[in-house]
């Protein structure tokens, strides 16, 4: 019999041997899931013997974690923004880094009060959306995506939100069969160079999806219809915010420019680095908006 000092020595020279750099932050969380204790009372706890359920559980979420399968998608959780959502291996676990793109659309919502119309296109888990949605209250959300699977985890995160009355989701292509107009219109899309994603850590490149990583020879093949959707789907005065690759602000911003829009600021994340393209289009640079709200 272990204690649970010794199991998580034990599960961190094990996890060092499978290549996973500084595991021990992991071992402490999946120890916490494992018995059910929270984290702060397993400290308490590090001297006494492990129970022989709660022993077959830690060590089978270590295995997991020996075969490089990421930590959010062994909990089934991720946290983004304020919110606790579901992941699978079905979904890009949502990162801290597009929180930056929620909190560059927030600040240019004058009232966060009004009934705003925002499409997340590559909605995923739906982490964009739900934050802006828990953030705006009489706001109501489109999310797109390719993948059924992706819709039917974004669909839990709605459940797990309460938004069920606030959000709609739909399988098509980029935003192909839309047709309402929108106050704002964001998107994380697959932007990582193809020959890249063969180079990612085993975490992303053997446990994500591909569609949700691979943007193309170079990284950019979704911006087009971005913009063109953007275009299409705005309300006139409406904003569109894209996440971006950090070696990416030059070639997006000369994308954005070419279609005629002026408006287009490159933001950078936290460390610095080019991660969002926010683009207003103006009177006259949008179609003439549908006024129904409808979506198939
Ligand atoms: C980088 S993930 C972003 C997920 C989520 N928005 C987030 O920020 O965590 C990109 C998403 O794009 C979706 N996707 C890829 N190609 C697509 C397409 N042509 N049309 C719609 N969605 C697509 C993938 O299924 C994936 O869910």
């Amino acid at each position: 019999m272990m204690t649970r000092a010794q199991a998580v020595r034990a599960a961190c020279d094990r996890l060092i041997a499978a290549g996973v750099d500084d595991p021990e932050k992991d071992v402490w969380r999946l120890m916490a899931d494992a018995s059910a204790l929270g984290s702060v009372c397993l400290i308490t706890e590090m001297t006494t013997t492990i129970p022989v359920e709660e022993q077959a559980r830690f060590w089978a979420h270590i295995e997991r974690r020996v075969r490089r399968e990421p930590l959010s998608q062994i909990l089934g959780l991720q946290s983004f923004w304020t919110l606790e959502l579901k992941v699978s291996s079905d979904v890009l676990a949502p990162r801290s880094d597009t929180e930056v793109l929620v909190d560059a659309a927030l600040a240019v919502v004058s009232d966060r009060d009004a009934p705003l119309k925002v499409l997340d296109i590559a909605t995923g888990s739906g982490a964009i959306m739900l934050a802006l949605l828990s953030e705006l209250q009489a706001a109501q959300g489109v999310g797109t995506d390719l993948s059924a699977p992706a819709l039917a985890i974004a669909a839990e995160n709605v459940r797990r939100c309460g938004f069920q009355d606030r959000v709609q989701l739909v399988r098509t292509r980029w935003a192909d069969s839309l047709e309402a107009s929108f106050d704002l219109v964001v998107s994380n899309p697959p932007y990582i160079a193809s020959a890249v994603v063969d180079t990612l850590e085993p975490e992303v490149r053997d446990h994500e999806p591909r569609l949700a990583l691979d943007g193309g020879v170079d990284g950019l093949d979704s911006y087009p219809y971005l913009l063109g959707e953007a275009r299409r789907l705005l309300k006139p005065g409406g904003w569109a915010l894209f996440e971006i690759g950090y070696d990416q602000g030059v070639a997006v911003q000369a994308l954005v420019e070419a279609t005629g829009v002026e408006s287009v600021e490159i933001l950078p994340d936290l460390a610095g680095r080019d991660r969002v393209v926010r683009i207003r289009y103006d009177q006259g640079q949008t179609l003439r908006a549908e006024k129904h709200w409808n979506c198939p």
